[in-house]
């Protein structure tokens, strides 16, 4: 395996993907990816609904009218929900849930794409996270913060040159002005 930097490099949103379905051992790594990440006290407060079913992951597509579009080639999608009763800092347990996710399925050669739905509406103003509640049975109880897109790479993204990265948002010691 390539070294982890080096898979970062590499690494970029993916938003089209080929018919091949994903190996039922690397969702499982997928997944598990998620259950590894750490949170807030330990409180993980997360849950995960996994779809395949391309007849859903099409309805899905529909939560919001921009952003949504690779749910429409993915032939696998999960949801990152959590109850938020459990933890206030659900967001950001989730958030890196859905970023281990991301990064698994990048060391296993396969692309990803997050599609937000915290804070997003469909065309008819209803919240995307309510759309989605009741296409999939999600208790109101449970927020979603987005839903992870996922599938064998049809597309091509140059890797990020090192020589291009902002080090001018980046403070040493104390902030610097000069970086504005
Ligand atoms: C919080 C967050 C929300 C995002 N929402 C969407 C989205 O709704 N639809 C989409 O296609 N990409 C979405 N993305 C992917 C970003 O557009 C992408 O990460 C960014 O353009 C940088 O490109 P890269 O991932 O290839 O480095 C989101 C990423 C993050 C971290």
């Amino acid at each position: 395996m390539e070294d982890f930097h080096s898979m970062l490099l590499k690494r970029h949103s993916i938003r089209r993907y080929t018919d091949e379905v994903i190996d039922t051992e690397d969702v499982r790594l997928i997944i598990e990816a998620a259950l590894l990440a750490p949170s807030s006290k330990s409180s993980r407060p997360w849950q995960f609904v996994a779809v395949d079913d391309r007849g859903v992951l099409d309805r899905m597509a529909e939560c919001k009218p921009a952003g949504a579009v690779p749910l429409k080639k993915a032939p696998l999608a999960i949801v990152v929900c959590a109850d938020s009763s459990l933890s206030d800092v659900w967001v950001e347990d989730a958030s890196v849930a859905a970023s281990y996710m991301q990064l698994q399925a990048e060391a296993l050669g396969l692309g990803s794409c997050w599609i937000q739905i915290r804070g997003r509406y469909g065309a008819d103003g209803m919240p995307a996270e309510e759309y989605l509640q009741e296409l999939l049975g999600i208790p109101e109880t449970i927020n979603i913060l987005c839903v992870v897109t996922f599938g064998h790479k049809d597309e091509e993204r140059r890797p990020v040159d090192p020589d291009k990265l902002l080090w001018e948002k980046v403070h040493v010691g104390k902030w610097n002005p000069v970086n504005e």
